[in-house]
């Protein structure tokens, strides 16, 4: 397994192009399953998530290939309609497959995907939806056994504003017959890429960036050129960095619509942030106010920004307050950075860190992606050498992230270990 060498204290300057959206990239693969031909994904970030969802479909029949950041995906004749539990047990977003294969073929057989680190992570919602658009579900030795010779339009109202049902539902409402009202949907940025695309194939859908999405239900979608958003939460986890290292960074393409909230909590932390025409940039003196955040769903603040927050927090001065309400055990990266120095005290699911700290370097190990991210931008903040272990959570969704930083003046290197 590869590891993270840093020696932290150098203030991150210069400019980093922001990749395409991870968690927008995998919807758009799973709807290309719906149309038979060739579909150009473009600005396809270069991630392992992205490797495993392509062999994902690829065992469904599709043909999957990668030049440079544009991924073209030939699903003119799948020939499987099994997602295997080995996929699907390292990456839950596979399960969007059960929506396109329905919509496709009308039956699939996925592998439930497991937990994650920090909690159970159903999919009852994604189920319910598919169940009222009148897909037959079973439960098989692990199995989502799921058969809809014909989905049928109907109204549905998620309990939860899930990011991934509204994705699965979604593409199985895009062929269903009549009319389809999902009411309380999720809203990201990722959701409104795929409602965009999924129009261009030809699907009609109204609503787009609102809570209600009107489906009226159409006999084909046509395979298309499309595009990836700028990752929102990439860029996050750079402007945290700048934020901590006292540094002047330009994130290259970040789309400041969707990092609102997150903008707004950094220059209450008394972080300059100008806006561009190149993108966002992130000004600041090491001199950072303590900012209490809540996650919420969008465009409220990112649970998936809630680790790099508290890494930012440890060096203001005061008491700040991280609540997690989406993912209230979202919490393991606190561990590692108490390790590093940092004053944390848990309850329930709020951190209060206590600051200013000044971080030391030591021995710390990944555990999840966030979490990843939130112990390099520690290291980088640290004085003297942090080892992050484990660093393969941080290939799922970070792309170069050690020569990006490189870039910006970091003592960074990866190594064998
Ligand atoms: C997506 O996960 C993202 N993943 C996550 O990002 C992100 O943290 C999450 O949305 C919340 O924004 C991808 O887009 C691939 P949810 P998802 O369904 O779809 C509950 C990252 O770091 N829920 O919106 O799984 C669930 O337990 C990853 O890139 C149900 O109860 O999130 C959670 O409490 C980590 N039943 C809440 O909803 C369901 O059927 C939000 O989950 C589905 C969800």
């Amino acid at each position: 397994m590869d590891k993270l060498v840093i020696e932290g204290g150098v203030p991150l300057q210069g400019e980093v192009r922001i990749a395409g959206a991870k968690n927008a990239t995998l919807p758009l693969m799973a709807a290309a399953l719906l149309a038979e031909g060739k579909t150009i994904v473009k600005n396809a970030p270069d991630l392992f998530d992205v490797l495993t969802m392509g062999r994902v479909i690829e065992r469904l029949g599709a043909d999957v290939q990668r030049h440079d950041h544009t991924m073209e995906i030939d699903a003119t004749s799948l020939d499987n309609f099994e997602a295997p539990y080995e996929l699907v047990k390292t990456m839950r977003a596979s399960v969007y497959v059960l929506g396109a294969l329905l919509g496709r073929c009308g039956k699939a057989r996925v592998s439930l995907p497991g937990g994650c680190a920090w909690g159970p992570r159903p999919i009852d919602i994604h189920l319910k939806g598919i169940q009222a658009l009148g897909a037959e579900i079973d439960l098989d030795h692990g199995y989502i056994v799921a058969d809809a010779p014909k989905l049928k339009g109907t109204r549905f109202f998620l309990d939860f504003p899930s990011v991934g049902a509204t994705i699965n539902i979604l593409l199985a409402a895009v062929k269903a017959e009549g009319e389809t009202v999902l009411e309380n949907v999720a809203r990201e940025p990722e959701v409104t890429n795929l409602v965009r695309v999924l129009n261009k194939m030809g699907a009609k859908i109204e609503g787009e960036k609102t809570s209600t999405l009107r489906i009226t239900g159409v006999d084909g979608l046509n395979p298309v050129t499309c595009s990836v958003i700028p990752d929102r939460i990439e860029a996050g986890t750079y402007l945290a960095a700048a934020g901590l290292t006292a540094g002047d960074v330009l994130l290259l393409g970040a789309e400041p619509e969707h990092l609102t909230m997150v903008l707004a909590k950094a220059a209450e932390a008394g972080i300059k942030i100008t806006v561009t025409t190149e993108g966002i940039r992130v000004e600041s003196d090491g001199n950072l106010r303590s900012v209490d955040v809540e996650t919420a769903i969008y465009p409220g603040f990112a649970t998936d920004m809630q680790a790099q927050w508290i890494t930012l927090m440890t060096g203001a001065h005061g008491v700040s307050l991280i609540t997690d309400i989406i993912y209230p055990d979202r919490f393991t990266h606190v561990p590692e950075l108490m390790r590093l120095g940092a004053r944390i005290s848990m309850k329930d699911n709020v951190a209060r860190v206590h600051g200013p700290s000044q971080l030391r370097g030591a021995q710390v190990m990944s555990t999840d992606l966030r979490a990843s991210a939130s112990l390099v931008i520690a290291a980088l903040a640290a004085s003297g050498r942090t080892d992050i272990s484990r660093i393969y959570h941080l290939d799922r969704g970070y792309e170069r992230l050690e020569e990006k930083f490189s870039q910006l003046g970091a003592r960074i290197k990866r190594e064998h270990e």
